[in-house]
């Protein structure tokens, strides 16, 4: 399976979550490969940042150009899961992301503007959805704030929304930054945290979303 955390918007959770959900994959004994295709390399500065003795739970990878498209598949075949944590902006980069991909999952917070921003990245599913009727695409609430219920009009701007919504939701927590210095996930920096569990839960609905073979115990 592979998963492509795309949005157009930056500073949405495209980073955080990639390589949080790579490491609840990894942790659960998937074979993750962690693919940075922004050309900031946010993934890549974050395995770096890990200890020399802490082992890495998977490798992570940099191809942010367009030919992740075609080189992608040959390289994923070693791994169940292959996250790319995906460039912002609508480029021949964001093209190439999701057409590599199996399933999109767009980061979101839950506000209106939010979900209105991303009507080019949508589009841009739909296109390739085109060629491609396979590929699925599902938007994962982040940021919201922990015991606060989403307002009304957030609500309806999700309903109206061109992809469904997954049921398991990212709150805001100081830990996916603190543990991110460390080149850590939260599953690791965290495990018995509420954090861990919802990356968990979030890394069960993209399988379920997806349906794929599970290969790995
Ligand atoms: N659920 C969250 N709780 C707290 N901070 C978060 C959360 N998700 C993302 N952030 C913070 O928001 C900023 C942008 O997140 P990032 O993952 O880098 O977004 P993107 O990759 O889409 O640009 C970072 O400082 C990150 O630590
Ligand atoms: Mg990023």
């Amino acid at each position: 399976m592979i998963i492509g955390v795309l949005n157009q918007k930056g500073g949405v959770g495209k980073t955080t979550l990639s390589l949080n959900l790579a490491a609840a994959y990894a942790t659960s004994g998937y074979r993750v490969l962690l693919v940075d295709a922004d050309p900031q390399g946010s993934s890549l500065r974050w395995s770096s940042a890990r200890a020399e003795d802490v082992k890495p739970l998977f490798p992570v990878v940099g191809m942010a150009k367009p030919s992740i498209r075609r080189e992608l598949p040959e390289l994923a075949k070693d791994y169940d899961v292959v996250v790319i944590d995906g460039a912002p902006r609508v480029t021949d980069l964001g093209r190439a992301a999701i057409m590599a991909s199996d399933v999109i999952l767009m980061p979101v917070q839950p506000s209106p503007f939010d979900i209105w921003a991303t009507e080019d990245t949508v589009q841009l599913i739909r296109e390739a959805q085109q060629f491609k009727p396979s590929l699925k695409a599902a938007f994962a609430i982040n940021r919201k704030i922990a015991n606060t219920a989403i307002g009304r009009d957030v609500v309806d701007a999700f309903t109206e929304a061109a992809f469904p919504v997954l049921d398991s939701q990212v709150c805001q927590r100081v830990v996916y930054a603190e543990s991110a210095v460390q080149g850590l996930s939260v599953v690791e920096a965290a495990p018995t945290s509420e954090a861990a569990r919802e990356i968990k839960a979030l890394a069960e609905s993209v399988i379920k979303f997806n349906k794929p073979e599970r290969k790995a115990a």
